[in-house]
């Protein structure tokens, strides 16, 4: 049996604004039922990229598919089968809810729109509040309301753009256990995050950075690949601890947590023995740990940083 077309398959993708390289050369490719998890800092990329993944924006260099359609000759047929859920705008405020999700199905055209709509308000258990102006949800009713919203028109693929940003944690974890839903219906989804917690819940990431995807791979691999030795320490006293680190050399990450610091380097060896010297003091237990992402993610800024 072949192994069926990614869903998302880009080669050399670029995008400037005003001559300023806003996505650099990005390939990528993106299976079915994978929950691809966009990471990286403010002005990355990651919006633009999504946007040229959906055929809103045309690339300057850069070929390649979404959904089996080429990015370039069929950005219309891409954007009926795509949910794009963008980073502020996600229905209108002063609209009820009905009325939010009926303006979507006309925009979809779809022919029995009030069952539609019926239907997705009785899936989100608002059926009592139907009338209710959208603006006066919470933050996290909001985000239900916008994730029922792109998903109305049974798209294969879902672009979800920052949509936890602000979000409080109960409502964040509700909505990722949404998508873990929507994946397991076999639909793909795309999502950038600032947390940590969220990347932990992909089933692959991407890391950004100026354009350029530095990483790509599944959350183990990435841990796997990166030349990182991590090591925790436990202590009353780890702030001081951390402030005389800071002139070791093969500490290259120290990273309070609690009355824990993780210290990274990639220089295992001269890392080990100084966290050996460590152990020997009083009040202080120390062991090795595998890396967290968030260190992973900093290693690659400072390497791309150094580069420079
Ligand atoms: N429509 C636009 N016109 C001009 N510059 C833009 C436009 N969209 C994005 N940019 C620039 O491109 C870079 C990447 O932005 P963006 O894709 O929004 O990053 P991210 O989503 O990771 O924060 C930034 O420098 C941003 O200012
Ligand atoms: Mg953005």
């Amino acid at each position: 049996m072949t192994a069926p077309a990614p869903v998302i398959h880009v080669e050399g993708l670029s995008k400037s604004f005003q001559g300023k390289l806003a996505v650099d050369h990005v390939s990528l490719e993106i299976d079915q039922g994978d929950i691809f998890g966009f990471l990286g800092p403010n002005g990355s990329g990651k919006t633009t990229t999504i946007r040229l993944l959906c055929g809103l924006l045309t690339p300057d260099e850069g070929t390649g598919t979404c959904l089996g359609h080429d990015l370039l000759r069929e950005a219309y047929q891409i954007k009926r089968q795509v949910g794009y859920m963008t980073q502020r705008f996600s229905f209108y405020e002063d609209l009820t809810i009905r009325e939010n999700l009926d303006f979507v199905a006309r925009i979809y055209g779809m022919t029995q729109r009030q069952d539609v709509v019926d239907a997705a308000i009785d899936r989100l258990n608002l059926t009592d509040r139907q009338h209710q102006l959208a603006g006066t949800l919470s933050g996290g009713w909001k985000q239900r309301l916008a994730l029922t919203a792109c998903t109305l028109h049974q798209p294969r693929l879902l672009l979800l753009d920052e949509p936890t940003a602000g979000v409080d944690p109960q409502a964040r974890r509700d909505f990722w256990d949404q998508i873990h839903h929507l994946a397991a219906d076999g639909i793909t989804v795309l999502v950038s995050t600032h947390y940590m917690d969220e990347a932990e819940r992909c089933s692959r990431l991407g890391y950004i950075a100026s354009g350029r995807l530095l990483a790509d791979g599944t959350p183990q691999s990435l841990v796997a690949e990166s030349e990182l030795s991590t090591w925790a320490i436990d202590g009353t006293d780890i702030h001081r601890l951390g402030d005389t680190l800071k002139s070791v050399p093969a500490a290259q990450q120290i990273v309070p947590f609690g009355t824990r610091l993780y210290v990274s380097g990639t220089d295992t060896a001269a890392l080990k023995s100084t966290m050996d010297a460590i152990a020997r003091k009083p009040g202080f237990q120390v062991h090795p740990v595998s890396p967290r992402l968030e260190d992973i993610f900093t290693r690659l800024m400072q390497r791309q940083e150094d580069t420079q």
